[in-house]
């Protein structure tokens, strides 16, 4: 199944997936809203094809929904991606777009609920634990059905910044294998 990844941050998810060589070779194109991104330069020491979208032309034209057509995607990865999927791309790939959310679904999603955010939020309302949801995408923010979640403890000395590496840990651990699970195995 080629696969197109979205990312707009830094990328270092995008990297485990690109660094993973059962998927490697499935990945077709990085597509992004930031082109300074991180993960852009990550896409050409790959050598895969960048695709730069616009929000105006995203939302209202079915432009980026062709380019992905004409590679011939049939596997959306959302790893840093903050725009919500327009209803065309939902159905045009029914159960094969998934995003990784750094936190415990369905608490601390929805909008603006995204990086350190959701960190903070999470020491402020004194969790005990937190971790990463895998799940499919639908119309609306992280409510899609959830495919996995790994969790890690939150202690009293954790801050924001602590919270963000054992979460990053644990996406940097899973991540890759769902996809792989999801991918490789319906091929
Ligand atoms: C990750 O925390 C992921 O859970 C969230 O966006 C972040 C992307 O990080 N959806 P990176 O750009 O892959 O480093």
């Amino acid at each position: 199944m080629n696969i197109a990844i979205f990312a707009s941050g830094a990328g270092t998810n995008a990297l485990k997936i690109l660094q993973d060589e059962t998927l490697q070779p499935f990945i077709q194109c990085i597509v992004t809203n930031k082109p300074q991104a991180g993960v852009v330069q990550i896409a050409k020491q790959f050598t895969k094809q960048v695709i730069v979208i616009n929000k105006d032309s995203f939302f209202n034209t079915n432009q980026a929904l062709h380019q992905l057509q004409h590679l011939q995607i049939e596997f959306v990865v959302l790893a840093g991606f903050l725009w919500k999927m327009p209803e065309s791309f939902v159905k045009a790939f029914p159960n094969k777009i998934i995003n990784i959310h750094p936190a415990l679904l369905p608490k601390f999603g929805g909008k603006g609920m995204y990086g350190m955010y959701v960190h903070q939020a999470v020491v402020a309302n004194n969790e005990t634990e937190t971790g990463i949801t895998i799940h499919y995408v639908n119309e609306h923010y992280d409510e899609g059905q959830i495919i996995a979640q790994h969790k890690c403890i939150v202690d009293k000395n954790d801050t924001a910044e602590t919270v963000s590496k054992k979460v990053q840990q644990l996406e940097h651990r899973y991540f890759v294998e769902v996809v792989k699970q999801l991918v490789v195995n319906h091929n």
